[in-house]
């Protein structure tokens, strides 16, 4: 297929690009860079190898863009998006809702425009267990029939978009036109590239796994590089925060199995994640089994707006379309993270 990848510059988007290179599809990726890597796009072409050459583009621009995004899509033929470019701290997302609804919410409405007016077929959007906001005890492993509740801007600004292409098939539809989408709700996404050819680096670092890794190599800036376990009075086993970590190899490939499958007219909400959860607790002893270090840990006081234990049932995908995460032991995630980081300890900075 001849896929737009936007934000393929990023941690998801570049593994996401590299694996349809592998599987030999057509990849254009537009980023603007702003906190993607040109390094990674570098990093794809490199691990892609010469098989690759000609079925590769960069381009650097906005989503919004339209003129620019279109003339992408028409130069490629594209016939799929797969839309990464997003904002993603949910945090920031707080003090900075506009610039969540305008990049996350105008840009994909934008880049739908654009995929009608070029007659793209196919819309895998990255959706997130953010729109679930805090569910019920009882209602964990959650499944997609849980109504959304968003707690953050966030959440908000992406299911706002799911909604958006909801309507958009439903029209597309009913004048018979070929189109499909898929909303894929993250949970967790943890690991890099086993190959070692990519890796995640986010500026600034907020994901648990990463941080482990940074405070062992003596990267944080926080004192004696200790990791903060945001609270350890949940109702949860061992008092700390539950969650469903998925190995991004494992995310990608569910992006693939989805693509392969969307027929005319399909709308799909599909819940990524192993269906177990972990402590943040016991991914520190993950990550101490797998370096053989010991992680200075300390108690902090909870982050707002974290739900006690958040995982997913992906009963869902797996009965519709045949997926399931292949990597369940959170040591292989860890260990692939490590890898990288260990190689790379600036990330993609030079
Ligand atoms: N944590 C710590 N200390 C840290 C960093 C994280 O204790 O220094 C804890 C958090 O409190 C949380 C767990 O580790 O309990 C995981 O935190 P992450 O920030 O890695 O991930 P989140 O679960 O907060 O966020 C993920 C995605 C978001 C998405 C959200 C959905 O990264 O994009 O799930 O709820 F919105």
């Amino acid at each position: 297929m001849n896929v737009l990848a936007t934000g393929g510059a990023g941690y998801i988007g570049s593994h996401a690009v590299l694996r349809l290179l592998r599987d030999g599809h057509h990849v254009v990726v537009v980023d603007n860079l702003f906190r993607g890597h040109r390094a990674a796009i570098d990093a794809v072409a490199k691990a892609a190898g010469e098989g690759a050459k000609g079925r590769f583009g960069f381009v650097q621009g906005e989503i919004s863009d339209s003129g620019l995004v279109r003339k992408v899509m028409r130069d490629n033929a594209v016939d799929t998006v797969m839309h990464f470019a997003a904002l993603t701290y949910v945090g920031e997302s707080v003090n900075q809702p506009l610039q969540y609804y305008r990049t996350n919410t105008a840009g994909a409405l934008s880049l739908i425009e654009s995929a009608e007016a070029c007659g793209v077929q196919r819309f895998v959007f990255s959706s997130t267990a953010a729109t679930y906001g805090e569910p019920p005890a009882d209602k964990v492993p959650i499944q997609e029939t849980l109504a959304p509740a968003p707690i953050n801007p966030y959440g908000a600004s992406k299911l706002m978009v799911e909604r958006l292409l909801s309507d958009f098939n439903t029209a597309q539809k009913a004048a018979g036109k070929p189109f499909a989408y898929a909303c894929l709700r993250y949970f967790n996404v943890a690991g890099c590239d086993r190959s070692g050819a990519l890796g995640e680096h986010h500026e600034p670092e907020t994901h648990l796994v990463p941080i482990i890794l940074q405070c062992l190599l003596g990267l944080r800036p926080q004192a004696e590089n200790t990791l903060s376990i945001f609270g350890d009075d949940y109702p949860t086993p061992d008092g700390t925060c539950v969650r469903d970590y998925v190995h991004v190899e494992d995310l990608v490939d569910a992006h693939v199995t989805v693509m392969n499958a969307l027929k005319p007219g399909d709308g799909r909400i599909y819940n990524l994640g192993i269906g177990n959860g972990l402590s943040v607790k016991q991914i520190v002893q993950s990550v101490e089994r797998v370096t053989g270090m010991k992680v200075k840990t300390k108690i902090g006081p909870r982050r707002a707006g974290d739900p006690a234990t958040l995982y997913a049932d992906p009963g869902k995908i797996a009965r519709e379309i045949g997926w399931k995460a292949k990597i369940t032991n959170v040591d292989e995630i860890v260990a692939s993270a490590w890898a990288w980081f260990k190689a790379n300890p600036k990330g993609y900075a030079k």
